[in-house]
């Protein structure tokens, strides 16, 4: 991690021990059970997915993930190490960056300013003591940008570093974010629906960036595109009201009626064909109570 490069052999071993360990997480709000005793492993260096109905527990989870929430009950551990106490601002020390649903911009700064935040634990004086213009600030700055235009390369925004975000189309912005999380070199990437508001065009090229991301990196993706999901992800796990109720590779979980029930909120099984009549085919359960 800290050679700046993750592509030597030393970095392959570290990387393949970078295994995400999910046991038994339970979280509560008020009366909601958002999460009720939830366990996954994603395995170093795949794409793990998580899909479900909206108000299902996916965000919930990826919060946890991160220290944002804490789990009533449970434990997660990254690459052997315990999560528990972590707290959000030592993510990036440990390795993990994680992308928001939605954008989360700040529209007075550029995108490369942007996505320098994202990098803030890799600078010596940092990014706001560089504001300031304390000490080592120059140097600082300088590594700081040269590591966000390499991220804003990555993801093909490199043109685009001096506008404001809000002068962007949405597809772009979206990838502004995940620069953001790239800069800081993260072994553990989670993303809350890195796809949503973008054109089918551009699903392709966002499922070719995430699995080349996942060659060095540990990828937690949360999405409602399916078809994104069939083609990045090694195994997907589906929540519903805060339960793992189906998990596998894309295509046993696509075939896995308990799956289509709980999108549809009805038996399909018992309705053989009758669904087609009114074509509802939604990606969102409206019972949810969420
Ligand atoms: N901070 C909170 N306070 C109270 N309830 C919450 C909070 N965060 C989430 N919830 C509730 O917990 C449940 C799970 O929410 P969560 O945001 O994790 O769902 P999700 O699967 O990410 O949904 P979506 O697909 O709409 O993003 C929902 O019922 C939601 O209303
Ligand atoms: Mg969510």
């Amino acid at each position: 991690m800290n050679d700046g490069s993750r592509e030597g052999s030393g970095t392959a071993v570290e990387a393949a021990a970078d295994s995400l360990h999910v046991r038994g997480i339970s979280v509560h709000f008020g009366g909601i059970v958002a999460l009720d005793n939830v366990s996954m492993i994603a395995p170093a260096c795949q794409v793990t997915g998580i899909i479900g109905p909206n108000g299902a527990g996916k965000t919930t989870l990826l919060n946890v993930l991160c220290g944002f929430v804490k789990p009533e009950h449970g434990t997660v551990s990254f690459a052997g190490r315990e999560l528990g106490r972590v707290r959000p601002h030592q993510l990036a020390g440990l390795g993990i960056a994680r992308t928001l649903q939605g954008i989360g911009l700040f529209s007075g700064l550029s995108v490369i300013e942007n996505v320098m935040v994202g990098s803030t634990s890799l600078a010596r004086a940092g990014f706001w003591s560089g504001l300031l213009g304390l000490p080592r600030s120059d140097a600082d700055e300088r590594r700081l940008r040269d590591q966000a235009e390499q991220a804003l390369r990555l993801v093909g925004v490199a043109d685009h570093a001096d506008a404001k975000p809000d002068t962007l189309a949405h597809g772009l912005r979206k990838r502004v974010v995940l620069a953001r999380a790239l800069v800081a070199r993260p072994r553990l990437l989670l993303l809350d629906e890195p796809a949503s508001g973008l054109a089918d065009a551009e699903l392709a090229e966002l499922g070719e960036l995430i699995t080349s991301l996942a060659r060095t990196c540990t990828v937690v993706v949360i999405e409602h595109r399916m078809d994104l999901m069939m083609s990045v992800c090694s195994q997907i796990f589906v929540l519903d009201f805060g339960k793992v109720i189906a998990a596998g590779t894309p295509e046993q979980v696509q075939a896995d009626a308990a799956v289509t029930n709980a999108y549809l909120g009805t038996d399909i099984a018992a309705e053989a064909g009758a669904d087609q009549a009114d074509g509802a085919v939604p990606d969102a359960k409206e019972s949810s109570g969420g």
